[in-house]
C-alpha cells in the first residue's frame, strides 16, 4: 500500500478528480494549501536586491491505494494536472504501514476496497493490467 500526496493547481482539480474517478480511485482527501516551487523572483531596488519567495495557491489530494492502483493513480494525475508550464505541481509516492476502516474495523486492502465502486474498480485495474503486459511486450 502507499500513500500517494499530490499537489496541483486548483485549476486543474475537477479535471484530475474525473481522471481519478475513471482509473477506479474514489477514496481522497483534498486540502487547499499554500505552497512554494522553487521560483525565486528578484527585486531590484535603489540600492538592494531582494529575493522574493512567493507561496501560490494549489490544492493537495492524499489518496491511499493499493499497489494495483499506484501506477493507474499516478498516470491519472499526471495526464489531468499537466500544462507544461513551471508550478504544475508534484506527485510524492510514500508507503503506507496500515489502514483500518473506522466502522468494519477491515484493515489494510479490505479496508481500501470501497463497498461501491468493485465493478469501476476491477475494469480500471484489468485495463491496467493489460497496458502493462502490452508495454512488456514492447520492451
Ligand atoms: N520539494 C518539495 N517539497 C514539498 N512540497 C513541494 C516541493 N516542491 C514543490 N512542492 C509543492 O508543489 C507545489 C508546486 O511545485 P512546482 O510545480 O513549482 O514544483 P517544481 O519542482 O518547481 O516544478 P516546476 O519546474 O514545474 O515548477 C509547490 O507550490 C509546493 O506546494
Ligand atoms: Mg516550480
Amino acid at each position: 500500500m502507499k500513500l500517494i500526496i499530490a499537489i496541483i493547481r486548483p485549476d486543474r482539480l475537477s479535471e484530475v478528480k474525473a481522471a481519478l474517478f475513471r482509473a477506479g480511485v474514489t477514496g481522497m482527501t483534498l486540502t487547499p494549501v499554500s505552497g512554494h516551487g522553487g521560483e525565486r523572483e528578484v527585486v531590484h531596488s535603489y540600492r538592494a536586491e531582494r529575493v522574493l519567495l512567493e507561496f501560490h495557491d494549489k490544492v493537495r489530494i492524499e489518496m491511499a491505494c493499493s499497489e494495483p492502483f499506484v501506477e493507474p493513480t499516478i498516470q491519472a494525475i499526471l495526464e489531468a494536472a499537466r500544462t507544461g508550464g513551471v508550478g504544475d505541481g508534484k506527485i510524492f509516492v510514500q508507503p503506507l504501514e496500515q489502514v483500518i476502516r473506522i466502522r468494519t474495523g477491515e484493515r489494510d486492502n479490505s479496508a481500501l476496497t470501497p463497498v461501491t465502486a468493485d465493478a469501476v474498480q476491477l475494469a480500471a485495474r484489468s485495463a491496467f493490467a493489460t497496458a502493462a503486459a502490452a508495454a512488456e511486450l514492447d520492451a
